[in-house]
């Protein structure tokens, strides 16, 4: 609780002794210490299902879903209905609860959605008409692919997942999706399961896996390399990290194009010692990409959770940033404010930013696997200078460890839910209660304080139809600056308007502390140039990415951004 004032109170001598005593109590321990930057709310105590996995559509719609068979959920499904799946483990009878739901950012509010078959630890990607594919799962979900259209018009509340029963070629639990510049998926690993495999299939009953024998050579007793890091390079190659190393695999002739050296001393960074990774911003026709993976556990962590002499070892608090286009890249490491495991990292939509937030300082990812909650999120910024680059944000007061999520919503604020470290849901007698609550987490510059500085578009219309773009293709937006128009009328034009820069994102689908698919190009953009007559209005236009492989077709949120401060943004669909 202390934690949480000190996020919430200004500069005052209270809270300088208050963050004397949490340096010293962080001296004592590894308990997180937080800052002071951004804010929390609490959207909703309860939506009635944990949010295990998030993904955002271009309808401003939030996709959540959790597992299916770990008893009832805090929400009934619509219309007295019923699942009555015999191969479900714990309802075999039936079960009346929705382990599904839609949230409605606009409305603050879910409904419930119908899957059958077992969603637990699984994937997905949003395909190039902006439909939600999921992959894989447990039991009688491993194999299969569901559907969730961008629901709107007349079906918006009653349209729902569909299955496909055995769609993929190998059982996918823990697997990683990456949509490719072709608008297929590229699904990689899961359990006991060395190989790759693309979806959709041009021929269904194509059962075809393709061997890897880099997940092989990753495996450890205490697997390690489950949920692997994948991110499209910008040559059309597939970066994959597992445990504490990468390769760069060609997948189109399944050869390894690079391998990379091992990060640091070597220790594990994926599921159950679950770090985060992101392929940082884009800048416009990049000649370079770069990849940060920060937190994990210690090898021998997950076996140190189990067991009558239970103990949870402190998390890494080091992140690797390595260059992979370069031809003889080596890690940089640094160190972050404090140790994480189970945290996600999630790009924001300045390009100057990236968030780690969720998850532990101590344990694992696994059944009651974490101690010590890590309450305060990460501001890092990649282009200041190191030792500069961190900076610790206010903390909430709600654990999210083991099946927790965030996705961004195009308005700038991150959607953060779920915590479900038991096999059941328990809200009581466990030090972790599972989390049915949803909070958003809003950083500094969606401060009041920038309010003056804050772009609004205003053309394309931010709650319009997505735009539609083509490759290389000019975007004009137009849009407005506070500051600039009240300036303006006292004589000094442009006033308030910093560097104004254009970015474009594809949302992630999150889970288990990796945003699938997440990606942000600074597009190349004109002059600014004001429109006359309108105070504090200004076109400027943008260029779209060349090619497929820099940007896979499907729908991007667009961002003005006047220094470090984001508009909200207006979705695109590019083809
Ligand atoms: C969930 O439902 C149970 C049983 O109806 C109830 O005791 C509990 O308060 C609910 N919890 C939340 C977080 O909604
Ligand atoms: C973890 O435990 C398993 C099974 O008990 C054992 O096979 C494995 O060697 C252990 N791994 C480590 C890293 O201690
Ligand atoms: C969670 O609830 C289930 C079902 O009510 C119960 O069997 C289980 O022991 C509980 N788990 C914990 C960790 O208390
Ligand atoms: C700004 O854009 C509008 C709409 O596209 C256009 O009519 C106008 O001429 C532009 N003005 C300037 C100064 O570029």
């Amino acid at each position: 609780m202390e934690l949480r004032l000190v996020g919430e109170t200004r500069a005052s001598r209270r809270h300088l002794v208050l963050l004397l005593l949490l340096a010293c109590a962080y001296a004592s321990g590894i308990a997180p210490a937080s800052g002071s930057g951004g804010r929390w709310d609490l959207l909703q105590r309860s939506i009635g299902v944990s949010a295990m996995h998030m993904q955002l559509l271009h309808n401003d719609r939030v996709i959540i879903f959790d597992r299916t068979d770990f008893g009832r959920s805090n929400l009934s499904l619509p219309g007295g209905r019923c699942r009555v799946n015999p191969r479900e483990r714990a309802l075999p009878g039936g079960d009346c609860t929705a382990h599904s739901a839609e949230y409605d950012v606009a409305a603050n509010a879910a409904r419930p959605l119908f899957v059958f078959t077992d969603t637990w630890c699984s994937s997905g990607t949003v395909a190039p008409d902006g439909t939600l594919v999921q992959t894989g799962g447990w039991n009688d979900g491993y194999r299969n692919a569901r559907t969730m259209p961008v629901c709107g018009g007349s079906d918006g509340k009653s349209c729902d997942w569909s299955e496909k029963q055995d769609a993929l070629a190998a059982n996918r639990w823990y697997a990683t999706n990456q949509i490719l510049p072709d608008g297929r998926a590229f699904i990689i690993g899961g359990r006991r399961q060395f190989s790759y495999e693309f979806y959709p299939k041009a021929d269904p009953s194509d059962t075809s896996v393709i061997q890897m024998p880099f997940l092989v050579q990753t495996r450890d007793p205490e697997e390690n390399n489950l949920y692997p890091f994948v991110h499209l390079n910008i040559d059309g190659n597939l970066f994959i990290f597992a445990k504490n190393r990468a390769i760069l695999l060609d997948y189109k002739r399944n050869k390894v194009a690079r391998t990379y050296p091992v990060l640091a001393d070597g220790d594990p960074r994926n599921y159950p010692s679950s770090g985060s990774s992101v392929l940082l911003p884009l800048k416009p026709n990049p000649t370079e990409a770069e990849v940060l993976v920060c937190g994990g556990a210690p090898s021998g962590s997950y076996n140190s959770t189990k067991g009558s002499a239970r103990t949870f070892v402190p998390a890494l608090a080091t992140c690797g940033r390595i260059k992979i286009t370069d031809p003889s890249p080596a890690w940089v490491i640094e160190t972050m404010p404090s140790p994480r495991v189970m945290g996600d990292m999630i790009l924001l939509p300045n390009g100057a930013e990236v968030a780690i937030i969720n998850g532990a300082a101590d344990g694992t990812a696994g059944w009651e696997a974490a101690g010590t909650p890590n309450y305060a999120p990460v501001i890092y910024r990649p282009d200041r200078s190191p030792g500069d680059r961190f900076e610790e944000q206010a903390a909430t007061g709600v654990a999210r460890l083991y099946h927790s999520s965030v996705v961004l919503l195009r308005d700038g604020r991150l959607l953060v839910g779920g915590s479900n470290p038991h096999t059941y849901y328990n809200f009581s007698g466990v030090e972790f209660p599972t989390e049915l609550s949803l909070e958003a987490f809003s950083p500094e510059y969606l401060d009041q304080s920038n309010d003056m500085l804050r772009p609004r578009i205003l053309d394309p219309s931010p709650v319009g139809a997505a735009s539609s773009v083509s490759y290389g293709t000019t975007l004009k937006l137009q849009f407005s600056v506070p500051a600039s128009a009240r300036r303006r009328r006292g004589g000094a034009g442009g006033f308030g308007l910093g560097e104004v820069s254009v970015t474009m994102l594809a949302p992630s689908f999150t889970t288990h502390s990796f945003a699938m698919n997440q990606r942000l190009l600074f597009l190349e953009v004109g002059k600014t140039a004001a429109v006359r007559g309108r105070a504090g209005t200004y076109n400027v236009s943008a260029t779209m990415p060349a090619t497929a492989v820099l940007a896979p077709p499907g729908y991007y949120m667009v961002f003005v951004v006047n220094g470090h401060v984001p508009s909200e943004g207006i979705w695109v669909h590019i083809q």
